[in-house]
């Protein structure tokens, strides 16, 4: 795609490689609502149930998302898309009895769509793109990979629009990290992690480069502190 090469994607990579087994009952210790979330991006698919659909989910890890859609769209043709093929190991196990799935091995910085889709679906992933330039060129390539009238569906890390509101999101975060998981590995591994590896960009720059792009109509359906779904209808 011709964005620039990052310095901090080998370490993302890695951790996803290492984390694949265990990586399903961890994000829900980590993310809060994980499944309400998810459930937020197929309920704002704007299809029939029975709808024969095509559609791509970057950065699908162990294939939570594009299993929820499957379950309520089965005639739905689905691509999943990761950079670490422990996770997409994991992915071809949820979806075994969809035998029609595509599972690419990819790299967004690398990735040339293949083809149109119906929807663009992506969750927890693309605040991997290390800059605002590399979100924006991103973005370019998953309105130009989508069907006249199809949507993108992104579930993602976002930042507050000022300090203040930040440090109160991850405040709550950290407060619902405490729940699940003890105080020592919020603070000593959680924490610093995100730091390291994650770069989100504010919900509103966001919805911003959507229409900047080129997207008609972009809405926010879902959102917890730091974490949102956001629409975007071609
Ligand atoms: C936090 S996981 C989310 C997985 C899944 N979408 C979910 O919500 O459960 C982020 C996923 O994005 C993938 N990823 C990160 N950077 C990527 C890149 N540059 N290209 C493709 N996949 C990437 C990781 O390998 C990982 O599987």
């Amino acid at each position: 795609m011709g964005v620039s090469a990052v310095s901090n994607k080998d370490t993302v990579k890695n951790h996803f490689e290492q984390e694949a087994h265990e990586f399903d009952e961890l994000i829900t210790n980590l993310i809060p609502y994980y499944r309400q979330m998810v459930e937020s991006i197929v309920s704002t698919l704007p299809f029939e149930a029975s709808a024969d659909i095509d559609i791509i989910d970057l950065g699908c890890g162990t294939g939570t998302v594009s299993r929820a859609i499957k379950d309520v769209y089965p005639n739905a043709k689905i691509t999943c898309l990761d950079i670490a093929e422990n996770m997409l190991q994991m992915a071809r196990l949820k979806l075994k009895d969809a035998p029609e799935t595509v599972y690419l091995n990819e790299d967004f910085y690398n990735f040339n769509f293949d083809k149109k889709y119906d929807a663009v679906v992506s969750s927890l992933a693309l605040h991997h793109l290390e800059t605002t330039d590399d979100k924006l060129k991103f973005y370019k390539e998953i309105y130009a990979g989508i069907k006249e009238a199809g949507i993108f569906v992104n579930a993602d890390n976002v930042l507050a629009s000022n300090d203040v509101y930040q440090q109160k999101f991850m405040d709550q975060w950290k407060r619902f990290m405490r729940w699940n998981l003890s105080e020592e590995d919020v603070v000593n591994i959680w924490i610093p992690k995100y730091y390291e590896e994650d770069r989100p960009a504010p919900l509103m720059d966001n919805l911003d480069m959507l229409k900047e792009v080129g997207f008609k109509s972009v809405d926010v359906v879902w959102k917890y502190y730091n974490f949102a779904t956001f629409m975007a209808l071609k």
